[in-house]
């Protein structure tokens, strides 16, 4: 069995993805600084949001996971904050419609910046530079001293997250996540969209729902729920010594706990079971989750499970599925069914955004809108067929009207593509095609639900 686990045991472990720094003396400064810096989220509220996963994991409740692929130092503005939050608002009401569930919003924010990469080097023109890792670790820009990987990052990009915390906690409680209003900028969108017929029907569902509210009087100013929302971050767990400074005990509970988010995921090159990321997750308490790639068979699977949550805690595990859109039917099903014949209690959400990764002929890289959808529309299936239940989605998105991913209802083309191709890392969905994606999944949800109903109906009869 493993060694007794410390904050950082996963030092005597092989570690991937993990940058070099030249000057560790700087490196143990910056750990320094770190360590007496105060927690980013209070253990108290990892806690509730595990007992919100728990609900995903037993069919009470929808996760909607989202946000940049990678965050950056460049980029940081309050409009991108607002922007990116307001679109997982708008989503979750639909989706909150669609399944007759409470959706548990987790963004992608506040700590995203840290990337694994295929090559530890990037080579352009005969020149060879470090990849980039994301701006915590180093720079975009192709230049020896941009990208030298530099402590002093890791504070800046703790006080980066700080700031983005502090708007998204002022934005969750302050009046801004108002369900009304929310609402009205989803017409909005029904009213833009070339597609808007589509989801017209659906949109004004809703209307009805929130004016018969009001009629009652539950308005954002009689009832908190109504004005108010639960929000939570989350950031792949990746460089470790970052993540290690602000593993902290709970005063509360006594246990161990990362709090630089409420939810730490291991990403798919960085869940060798005996590899220095899974130790680490191992130890704290947070809910934790794992991605889940083609090349992650059934064994390694239960055993990774049974190293980060030995006592089948509800909450504890998500698992994050990210087959691709042509494999999911394949791959997908065998993890279910050895899930559960061991008995083991996770929820099931499904990324459609990292297998679907193509170049375009453009030479960007980008991800089709409709093998997104395949993707989901998948993962769905197959949980319908194997009777689990399909628990949340994952995407990389942003709230401003990028052009990265192609498709959509503004039927972004290859060619389009250079307009506003935005992102350092990733090709994220846009607030448009993000919001037509949850148009479409509450559809799904809602004729799950209608058939679940028939199905219980005709069992009762
Ligand atoms: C990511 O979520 O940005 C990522 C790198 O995903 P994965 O580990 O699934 O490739
Ligand atoms: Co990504």
């Amino acid at each position: 069995m493993a060694q007794r686990w410390t904050p950082e045991s996963w030092r005597s472990l092989p570690a991937q993805q993990l940058p070099t720094y030249a000057d560790t003396a700087a490196l143990g400064q910056v750990e320094r600084t770190l360590k007496r810096f105060p927690p980013l989220v209070f253990a108290g509220e990892s806690r509730s949001l595990k007992a919100h996963l728990a609900r995903v994991a037993n069919g009470e409740a929808f996760l909607l996971q989202g946000g940049d692929c990678a965050e950056s130092f460049a980029e940081f503005h309050p409009d991108k904050i607002r922007d990116t939050f307001r679109v997982l608002l708008q989503m979750a009401v639909v989706l909150t419609f669609g399944g007759s569930l409470p959706v548990v919003k987790v963004g992608r924010m506040a700590g995203q910046f840290a990337k694994p990469r295929s090559a530890d080097m990037e080579t352009i023109d005969g020149v060879s530079l470090p990849s980039y890792r994301g701006d915590i670790v180093n720079g975009f820009e192709f230049e020896a001293e941009q990208r030298r990987p530099q402590p002093d990052r890791m504070v800046q990009a703790y006080n980066q997250a700080a700031a983005t915390l502090n708007l998204l906690r002022a934005f969750a409680q302050g009046g801004y996540a108002d369900l009304q209003k929310v609402h009205s900028w989803n017409l909005g969108f029904v009213a833009r969209s070339p597609q808007g017929e589509r989801y017209e029907d659906m949109a004004n569902r809703i209307d009805e729902a929130v004016q018969f509210m009001a009629a009652c009087g539950v308005t954002g100013k009689t009832v908190t729920a109504m004005r108010e929302t639960e929000f939570f971050t989350a950031h792949e767990a990746l460089l470790l010594p970052f993540e290690e400074a602000l593993t902290r005990v709970d005063s509360t509970s006594g246990d161990w706990y990362d709090v630089s988010a409420h939810f730490l995921w291991i990403g798919d090159r960085t869940r060798q079971l005996d590899g220095a990321h899974v130790e680490f997750a191992r130890g704290i308490k947070n809910p934790v989750g794992l991605k889940c790639g083609p090349s992650l068979d059934g064994d390694d699977l239960i055993r990774l499970i049974d190293r980060l949550n030995p006592e089948n805690e509800a909450g504890r595990m998500t698992l994050i599925i990210r087959m691709g859109s042509d494999k999911v039917a394949d791959l997908l099903p065998p993890l279910v069914r050895r899930v559960q014949a061991e008995g083991r209690t996770v929820a099931w959400a499904c990324d459609p955004m990292h297998g679907n990764t193509v170049k375009s002929s453009s030479g960007f890289k980008t991800r089709p809108f409709e093998r997104i959808l395949a993707e989901v529309q998948g993962f769905f299936e197959v949980h319908r067929a194997e009777g689990t239940y399909p628990g949340g989605v994952h995407f990389e998105l942003t709230g401003e009207d990028v052009t990265e991913c192609t498709g959509g209802a503004q039927a972004i083309s290859e060619h389009t593509l250079s307009q506003r191709y935005h992102t350092a890392c990733d090709p994220r969905l846009n607030a448009a095609q993000a919001l037509e994606l949850a148009f479409l999944i509450a559809e799904n949800l809602r004729a799950a639900r209608v058939s679940r109903a028939a199905e219980r109906r005709a069992a009762a009869e």
